[in-house]
């Protein structure tokens, strides 16, 4: 089975993958974490994704296609995986299409975690006074451009699942075990 998480900054996608990767065996690939470890190593590459991320802004195309490429192709996805932050633009969904093509594999479902920006907000100050590493795109302004970016660049790939009927609305509002559950009765239901 291959899923994708999907949602806006916030909205839990990390939080519900890591329970479905523990649960059903797959694979959680979050690109939001590759990229982080790559910063982290301070690599020429790293040095330039850091300032993208810290603006909120998303990194190009061609760098996230390649990481994931390389993912989902090795034997631990076999079984099968869940993407967390990845597809976020039209053309990385066709990429990604295209390879999975080329593997005979398919996304079966797009989960979507549906939450207002005033509780995303809210969660993301909680996590930032929370956390023992503040995230550096952590604060109100810079989340504010990763709505804005979410909004004008990813959410446009939504039409792209539904003409594909595999979107299935979750409501991302309710208590982390309550989402679980809607999760984990859409998957029973296949
Ligand atoms: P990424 O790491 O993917 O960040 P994001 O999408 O902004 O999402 P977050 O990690 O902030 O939130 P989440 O939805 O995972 O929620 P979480 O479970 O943590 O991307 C970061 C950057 O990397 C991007 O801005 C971009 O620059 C780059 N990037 C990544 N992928 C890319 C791509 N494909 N293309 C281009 N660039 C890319 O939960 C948030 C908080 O809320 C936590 O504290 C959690 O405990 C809490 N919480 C979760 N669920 C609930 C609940 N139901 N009720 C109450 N609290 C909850």
């Amino acid at each position: 089975m291959n899923i994708i998480i999907f949602g806006p900054p916030g909205a839990g996608k990390g939080t519900q993958a890591a329970r479905i990767q523990e649960k059903y065996k797959l694979k959680q690939l979050s690109t939001g974490d590759m990229l982080r470890a790559e910063v982290a190593s301070e690599s020429a590459l790293g040095k330039t994704l850091k300032a993208t991320m810290d603006a909120g802004e998303l990194v190009s195309d061609e760098t996230i296609i390649e990481l994931i490429g390389n993912c989902i192709s090795e034997p631990e996805c076999e079984r099968g995986f869940i993407l967390d932050g990845f597809p976020r633009t039209v053309p990385q969904a066709k990429a990604l299409d295209e390879m999975l093509g080329h593997m005979a594999r398919k996304i079966e479902h797009v989960l979507v975690l549906e939450v207002d920006n005033d509780i995303l907000i809210d969660r993301i100050k909680i996590r930032a006074s929370e956390s023992g590493e503040t995230r550096s795109d952590d604060n109100e302004e810079i989340l504010r451009n990763r709505l804005e970016v979410y909004e004008a660049q990813t959410a446009p790939v939504l039409p792209y699942y539904k003409d594909r009927g595999v979107l299935r609305k979750i409501n991302g509002m309710e208590p982390v075990n309550e989402v679980t559950a809607q999760i984990e009765a859409i998957l029973a239901n296949f």
